[in-house]
């Protein structure tokens, strides 16, 4: 798996010794407020979460960890083809990090991986995921209710995609 380069980034293959990093993140309830599960309580859901990501298959999906100034802040990538996932430490939002990860990211698998769709599932009330999809030239495919059972919690889905065709235009 090839390690992709940004301006402020440097996206690369997860590995064992990143479980501090990746438990903090998938631990911290800010981050995990719209995700498909509550924040891990065990330091062992982490673990398995991070063995999963090292062993997904070239042909199953591409997945990166994001590394800012040497250490881990967050994942982007494609755990299972054509879906997007993304996760970052939120004592760095709002900086474009995300962004910047996602435009390496997509540019990859459009380019590299051939994918023809990148698709996502974004809970409504996630409005920074949303508007971090918007700005990359996501557009809404529709929309269900109570497709995730999150704890106790039922929630929605806005499902959104991007074609291949419309991203070379996002890359000026
Ligand atoms: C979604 C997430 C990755 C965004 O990270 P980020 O580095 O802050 O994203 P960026 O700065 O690149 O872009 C975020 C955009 O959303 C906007 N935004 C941020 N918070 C917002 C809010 N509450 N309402 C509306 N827009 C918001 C920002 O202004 C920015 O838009 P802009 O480029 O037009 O200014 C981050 O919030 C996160 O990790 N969330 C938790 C995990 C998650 O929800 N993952 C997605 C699951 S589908």
């Amino acid at each position: 798996m090839v390690t992709l380069r940004t301006e402020r980034l440097t996206l690369r293959p997860a590995r064992a010794d990143d479980l501090d990093a990746i438990h903090a993140l998938l631990s911290n309830p800010r981050a995990m407020a719209y995700w498909s599960t509550p924040p891990h309580t065990h330091r062992d859901q982490s673990r398995e979460w991070l063995a999963g990501m090292i062993a997904t298959a070239p042909d199953e999906g591409v997945d990166f960890v994001i590394a800012h100034h040497g250490r881990v802040i967050g994942k982007a990538g494609f755990y299972r083809f054509p879906e997007i996932g993304y996760i970052l430490d939120p004592a760095l939002w709002g900086q474009g990090l995300a962004g910047e990860a996602l435009r390496a990211v997509l540019g990859h698998v459009f380019t590299a991986h051939g994918l023809e769709r990148a698709v996502a599932d974004v809970d409504p009330r996630n409005a920074a995921s949303l508007r971090l999809l918007e700005r990359l030239g996501f557009r809404e495919t529709g929309r269900a209710a109570k497709t995730w059972l999150v704890g106790r919690e039922w929630c929605d889905s806005v499902y959104l995609a991007l074609d291949r065709k419309d991203w070379p235009q996002r890359t000026a």
